[in-house]
């Protein structure tokens, strides 16, 4: 049986191997790479995806799989019988969706990016809508291929949170909304706080040696990693020893760049902190999207949007811009950066509003796949939606149904794994707070060693190995939860707005 086990690994490790040289292509292509090289990039990326594919699904791993599955194993959480398991439900998955679906899919998505992109520019909606037809209704097919299902959204939503349950994020959602929305009613009913002091002019190199010298103390390890500018920051992994982050810098917005930072460091830290013991291997990653935006906004928002972090940071920061700065205090700073109000665009919304967004599109997305909505229908109820949640109407599609590039890109399911990870970070921060209870002191002298030494060790390391419910139960003692989040909400936006 060791044998089989050594030859799965040699396999699985060259299917890793591809992946991280197409993550480099990736990589690269979103940084430095001249627009010229676009066409002959995609050639090369399609190549090694159907060879990777290939390679992932080919007979002989099947065979290793079921033969090592066999044996069984006494401990059932080691790595290798964790390597076997989901393994096997990998290969099961994948082995399901013919490759004409595959193939007739990248090319949908392909030419609906496309379509996107100019419907968005114009803000026409009618010139996206049959590219969309076309991705739900192969949504649609791709789910039917994994029929039993309880909804039909599971299989979608299992590609990125394995093992979690349509039902079981309806339910958690369902806790979270009414909450969300009084809240919001109960800061608009206050003053607005001042953040004009934010969009002053705040030089790029400044920006870049104070964004670097934030995340170097978080202990994003340099020698492991670097960052550069993307258009659209990102974090992206080759493998062991080489997780690099990007970020992008706006000259009239001082805090943005170092916030999306502080964002993507928290994703590289966490890949940087799997246990090599599992490298190339599948495993070799985070255990699911949530879970990975559990660590990036901890960072982002738990540590960095923190009155801690700025009574260490902010005189500092302060030296650096005194010409936007000077009469600035803490407090003044600490409520602007913290700012509530609710507005269109996702990416740019606040901690109290952002997961109102995400709510809007899962219902849109479950009513697309049980055809309860349709296509062309689609502008009207992302508006009548967004009044009811959020009491406001974009004036055009661009800053509506037309912002976001995933549907475009066939990812539907993936939605709900970005409040998932806020919900995550709460319930984290709670445990970590109650195992160390000095650690807003250590904040606020800059010290964040034991943190990362806690996320390492009960979070990090274990990589892909258990579900992301599975890992969250281990942690905190309980699933996946809003309760902390609403709690955290509550306390900080009734002191900044004082109700
Ligand atoms: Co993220």
């Amino acid at each position: 049986m060791e044998k089989a086990l050594q030859e799965l690994k040699k396999l699985l490790g060259e299917v890793m191997d591809l992946q991280g040289a197409a993550a480099v292509l990736n990589w690269d292509q979103q940084t430095f790479m001249p627009s010229g090289g676009a066409e002959t990039r995609g050639e090369q990326l399609g190549t090694l995806a159907k060879i990777t594919h290939d390679k992932a699904t080919s007979p002989r791993i099947g065979e290793l799989l079921e033969k090592l599955t066999a044996v069984g194993y006494t401990d059932p959480d080691s790595d290798d019988a964790r390597l076997v398991r989901n393994g096997l439900k990998d290969f099961t998955k994948a082995s399901k969706v013919p490759s004409s679906w595959v193939a007739e899919f990248a090319q949908v998505t392909a030419v609906g990016q496309e379509a996107w992109e100019k419907s968005r520019e114009g803000s026409d909606f009618s010139k996206f809508q049959p590219h969309l037809e076309k991705i739900v209704r192969l949504r649609q097919q791709y789910a039917e291929y994994f029929k039993p299902y309880d909804h039909v959204y599971d299989p979608l939503l299992d590609d990125f949170e394995p093992g979690l349950k349509t039902r079981e994020v309806q339910a958690i959602f369902t806790g979270l909304r009414d909450e969300q929305v009084n809240l919001i009613k109960a800061i608009s009913s206050r003053p607005q706080v001042d953040d004009a002091f934010l969009k002053r002019q705040y030089k790029e190199e400044k920006q870049k040696a104070f964004g670097e010298d934030v995340i170097t103390r978080f202990g994003y390890d340099w020698n492991c990693g670097r960052q550069d500018k993307a258009a659209h920051p990102f974090t992206t992994s080759f493998g062991l020893g080489d997780v690099r982050i990007t970020t992008r810098y706006l000259e009239d917005d001082g805090a943005s760049g170092l916030f999306s930072s502080m964002h993507e460091a928290g994703h590289a830290m966490y890949e940087q902190g799997i246990s090599p013991t599992i490298k190339r291997t599948p495993m070799f990653t985070g255990a699911s999207s949530a879970i990975h935006e559990s660590q990036s906004r901890m960072w982002e928002n738990l540590v960095g949007r923190s009155h801690e972090f700025w009574t260490f940071y902010y005189p500092k920061f302060q030296a650096a811009f005194p010409e936007n700065l000077a009469n600035v205090s803490l407090d003044t700073f600490y409520k602007g950066i913290n700012k509530v109000q609710p507005s269109f665009i996702r990416v740019e919304a606040d901690e109290a509003t952002y997961n109102l967004h995400v709510m809007l599109r899962l219902e849109i997305e479950i009513a697309l796949l049980e055809g309860s909505i349709l296509v062309k229908d689609l502008p009207a109820f992302w508006n009548h939606k967004m009044q009811e949640y959020l009491g406001i109407t974009p004036k055009n599609d661009t800053k509506g149904v037309l912002q976001d590039v995933h549907w475009s890109a066939g990812l539907i399911g993936y939605f709900p794994t970005y409040a998932l990870g806020n919900l995550i970070s709460l319930q984290l921060w709670e445990k970590i707070n109650a195992d160390i209870p000095s650690l807003p002191d250590q904040i606020r002298s800059g010290n964040f060693a034991e943190l990362l030494d806690w996320l390492r060790k009960k979070v990090h390391t274990h990589g892909a190995k258990f579900e992301p419910q599975d890992l969250v139960q281990r942690v905190t003692g309980s699933k996946i939860t809003p309760e902390p989040y609403i709690r955290y909400l509550k306390k900080k936006y009734s002191e900044i707005y004082g109700f």
